[in-house]
């Protein structure tokens, strides 16, 4: 994306987002690390600098969706450290409430599964969560659903939450007449009972085990909600003045490609600690977002204090 050459400095800044009605937001982990929530690639902080013990050959596996159907303590083994806490919000996420309230935000489109920005304030039609959220959580064999809260004592103590619905349906199983049900064996037909009872091959017995329940978040391998092309391409595009980017390195793809696919007259900023190299910002304010979204509302004769107290 070639650069606009009337925007550059923190002054360019301020007047878009004075002047602007209609902004795009996207945001990443980088806007949740001053709660202590780690980002994922930052050297050392970050959750995938920590997951060598996992043994996986790519940290990434632990949200792959072929993994977590293989073994999904793989990934429980690390979600309590992800789970969405209390109350709290950031400036940063105090910064997108502002600009709600003052009636310019088009959307903010978020890879966190936090939940944070709900913290802030910001209305649920105001978001996209483009990679999902732990508010719910789905059984990978039936597909029912919970809120996510049902299982978040489960994912705490470090256990892989059960579909309650399959438990019942086994136990209701199990009060039929015919009990457990045998599978067929090699050649077709059921054994007889004296080949049954000699054999030693368990996969002989069908054992009915309930389905994980996966929170729903988007792993590697599933799709993104729908709502996040559909309002982008068929909403957002023709509307947004100005897109925000704040605290994401854009590794992953498609959220990466939002800068890219919006109209090209319309003004980018990038607001991260890491400058990224893939797509062409029109200004980069580079460092802390807290920092920074604070001296723009500063300049811009915002009071971003204000945004800071929660609204309920
Ligand atoms: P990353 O960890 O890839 O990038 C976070 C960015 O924020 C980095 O550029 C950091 O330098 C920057 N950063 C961290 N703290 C900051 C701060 N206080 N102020 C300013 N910048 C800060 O995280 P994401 O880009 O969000 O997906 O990662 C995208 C996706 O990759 C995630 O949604 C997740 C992950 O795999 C899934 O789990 C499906």
């Amino acid at each position: 994306r070639p650069k606009l050459p009337q925007y550059n400095t923190i002054e360019d800044a301020v007047r878009l987002l004075q002047e602007s009605k209609n902004i795009v937001v996207l945001t990443g982990a980088g806007i949740s690390t001053s709660l202590g929530i780690p980002d994922f690639r930052s050297k050392d902080t970050g959750l995938y600098s920590k997951l060598e013990h996992l043994g996986l050959s790519d940290p990434q596996e632990v949200f792959d969706i072929h993994v977590f159907r293989e073994d999904p303590s793989i990934f429980f083994s690390i979600a309590k450290d992800i789970l969405p806490m209390e109350k709290k919000f950031s400036p940063t996420h105090g910064f997108i409430k502002l600009l709600q309230d003052k009636g310019k935000l088009l959307t903010n489109y978020t890879q966190n599964i936090d939940n944070i920005e709900g913290n802030a304030g910001v209305s649920p039609d105001k978001i996209v969560q483009c990679h999902g959220s732990f508010a719910t959580a789905t059984c990978v064999k039936c597909k029912f659903k919970v809120l996510g809260d049902v299982i978040f004592g489960d994912i705490r103590d470090g256990k892989i939450p059960e579909c309650t619905a399959c438990q019942e349906a086994i136990a209701r199983d199990a009060l039929q007449p015919q009990g457990l049900k045998r599978k067929r064996s090699s050649s077709g037909h059921q054994k007889d009972r004296k080949e049954f009872e000699d054999s030693s091959d368990e996969d002989d017995y069908e054992i009915p085990t309930p389905g994980v329940m996966k929170p729903d978040i988007t792993f590697f391998g599933e799709d993104l909600p729908d709502e996040f092309g559909q309002r982008l391409i068929h909403h957002d595009r023709e509307l947004v003045d100005l897109v925000i980017v704040i605290g994401t390195s854009l590794k992953v793809a498609p959220v990466a490609e939002v800068p890219g696919i919006l109209p090209r007259h319309v003004p980018q900023i990038y607001i991260s600690r890491t400058p990224v190299s893939h797509t062409g910002f029109d200004i980069d304010l580079l460092g802390d977002c807290d920092v920074v979204v604070s001296e723009l509302c500063r300049r811009a004769g915002w009071n971003l204090e204000h945004h800071m107290i929660p609204a309920d």
